[in-house]
């Protein structure tokens, strides 16, 4: 069987290494530093790839791959990752969430202290040959107030470290109940302006999004409380540079320790060498624990991904364990399945797509069905290849609305997926379920009940409920040498006599003849063709 080729594109930890290749099922090259065209190629050759911050993982250069499916972040941040262009693709995104947590909580606690005890300047002086004790006096952090912005992972460790220093801990994370920071022993406020007169050091530990860019800018300085140190070991950009060195130049602010920068790598800036500034290049993760924990991790997020299916701390997809992909492989395989029918059965523009879910299957994940629901809906008429990861993107990319709903009443099955498409005017509907083990089928057409593989060749046809139509299909087929396989016909209502349909598993492609002939039964409305896969056959990402 051929390896799994794996690219490690920045440099990672031997452990995580060590496990590559320690295992037959994959091979690895390890290509750092790639950029441009050659990064646009390298990605091409890898099936999946580990990276730190150094690459960058852009539109561009994923632009026409079709072999890369993971890749991996041995770190927190995703943002030198384009997340829209690999989901587009059908690329899980998955990152190392924990691993590098109390490293980083506890660089933002080193620069804290280097800033309130000068620490680099005062080494500076003294290499410079000066025994400078007058000007390099110090600040406590006892008895302070520290602002953290952002309650995740690191700023609770960071405010852990706080409170076990003594100082008066004040937190905003727009998550984070009043309770919740009872609990944990800070202060709880409901805006970050309200935190930034009382706090003496503020420390921030969110992404850099829209809302947190510039978190604090020019128009906050006269709010913040004059002699505040301000740290940053989370994501260039979260304060404006440029108002850190204004509040710096007018004593507002005390000092600055900056971890990250908006533009990396950096290597000039104004804030260098000003008085009351620390500055590392990026170094909040950079310990031997970290660096191994996240390697190891990472590597084993791509080694389960190959081997078994399980998608973990991904960022643009549901998680999927291999309990849950085993325990939802046959409901996913009927959510795709009807996908692909009810495409050929509406056969126009897709406005609209309503999923319902009851009974036990609406207790699961019922994010991941609809997902692959849309892929068997898109996946025949689109040039790219659609998956579960990058199929409901793709759908409401193309305008069309998706909603689901879920009841855990049961029905007249244990668990059903019903799907009903619109568009054009026209509105088509499909149930199906999972009989035994692993036997999909449809229970539902329109108004029509009915039971029927969900599977192969099936021909459609609607007609008047009256005696002889079986008899008739059948002779018609015989006669064209179409071999029924099983036929299943379902009515409106409980009536004979009103309108009902058909639905034949045929062995073959009927032909046209076959076709014509069908159709000129008289109570015959309308016929139809609709091409499944075989009943064994699963989409790739579900094998
Ligand atoms: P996390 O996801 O556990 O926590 C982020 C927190 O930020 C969440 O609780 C979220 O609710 C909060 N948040 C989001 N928007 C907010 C807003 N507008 N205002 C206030 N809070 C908001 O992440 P984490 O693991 O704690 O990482 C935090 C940051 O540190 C990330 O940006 C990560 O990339 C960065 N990081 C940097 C280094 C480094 O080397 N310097 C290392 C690891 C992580
Ligand atoms: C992260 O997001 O994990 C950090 O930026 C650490 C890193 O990878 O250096």
């Amino acid at each position: 069987m051929a390896k799994f080729r794996i690219g490690v594109l920045d440099p990672i930890a031997a452990e995580g290494i060590d496990l590559l290749n320690a295992d037959s099922a994959f091979e690895f090259e390890e290509r750092v530093g790639l950029k441009g065209d050659d990064l646009r190629k390298g990605l091409t050759e890898f099936d999946g790839i580990i990276i730190r911050s150094g690459v960058k993982i852009t539109a561009a250069s994923l632009e026409g791959n079709k072999r890369l499916k993971a890749i991996v972040r041995a770190g927190v941040g995703t943002d030198n990752i384009d997340k829209e262009a690999a989901t587009r693709l059908g690329i899980v995104v998955m990152n190392t969430p924990a691993g590098n947590t109390l490293s980083t909580a506890e660089h933002a606690i080193a620069l804290m202290l280097a800033l309130s005890r000068s620490i680099a300047p005062a080494y500076q002086s003294l290499c410079n040959g000066k025994w400078d004790r007058k000007s390099y006096m110090g600040s406590q952090l006892a008895d302070k107030t520290l602002g953290v912005v952002g309650l995740g992972r690191i700023g609770r460790e960071v405010a852990l470290r706080g409170l076990a220093f003594g100082m008066r801990v004040i937190a905003y994370d727009p998550f984070l109940t009043e309770e919740q920071a009872t609990k944990l022993g800070v202060e709880w406020v409901e805006t970050v302006a309200e935190m930034l007169p009382k706090v003496d050091y503020l420390t921030v530990h969110t992404p850099l999004t829209a809302e947190t860019k510039h978190l604090v800018g020019m128009k906050d300085l006269p709010n913040l409380k004059p002699g505040i140190r301000l740290i940053n070991c989370a994501r260039g950009g979260i304060y404006d540079e440029a108002a850190l060195v204004a509040g710096l130049k007018a004593g507002q602010i005390a000092g600055v320790a900056l971890d990250v920068f908006e533009e990396e790598p950096c290597t000039d800036s104004p804030l260098f060498g000003m008085p009351g500034v620390v500055c590392t290049p990026h170094l909040g993760a950079s310990t031997e624990e970290a660096q191994t924990q996240v390697a190891v991790e990472g590597i084993h997020l791509l080694i389960n991904f190959f081997k078994t299916g399980e998608i973990r701390h991904a960022v643009n997809v549901s998680a999927l364990d291999p309990k849950t992909l085993e325990a939802l492989r046959s409901y996913l395989n009927v959510a795709h399945r009807l996908g692909l029918l009810l495409s050929q059965w509406h056969g126009g523009a897709v406005a609209k797509c309503h999923l319902t879910y009851r009974g036990e299957v609406a207790g699961r994940d019922t994010k991941l069905l609809t997902n692959a629901f849309c892929a068997g809906l898109l996946e025949r008429h689109l040039e790219e290849d659609v998956n579960i990861i990058n199929a409901e993107m793709l759908l409401r990319e193309r305008g069309i609305e998706l909603n689901e709903s879920r009841s855990q009443e049961m029905g007249a099955f244990s668990s059903s997926v019903t799907a009903e498409v619109s568009g054009g005017g026209r509105t088509v509907k499909a149930s199906g379920t999972v009989f035994g083990h692993n036997m999909p089928r449809l229970v539902s057409l329109d108004q029509y009940r009915l039971e029927a593989y969900l599977d192969g060749k099936l021909l459609i046809f609607t007609h008047q409920d009256v005696p002889g139509i079986i008899g008739r299909v059948g002779t018609a087929f015989g006669k064209h040498q179409v071999n029924i396989a099983q036929m299943s016909v379902g009515r409106a209502g409980d009536k004979p006599g009103g309108s009902a349909i058909g639905v034949l598993n045929l062995d073959s492609q009927p032909t046209q003849a076959a076709l014509d002939e069908m159709l000129s039964i008289d109570a015959v409305d309308k016929i139809q063709t609709i091409d499944l896969p075989a009943a064994d056959e699963l989409p790739v990402w579900l094998r």
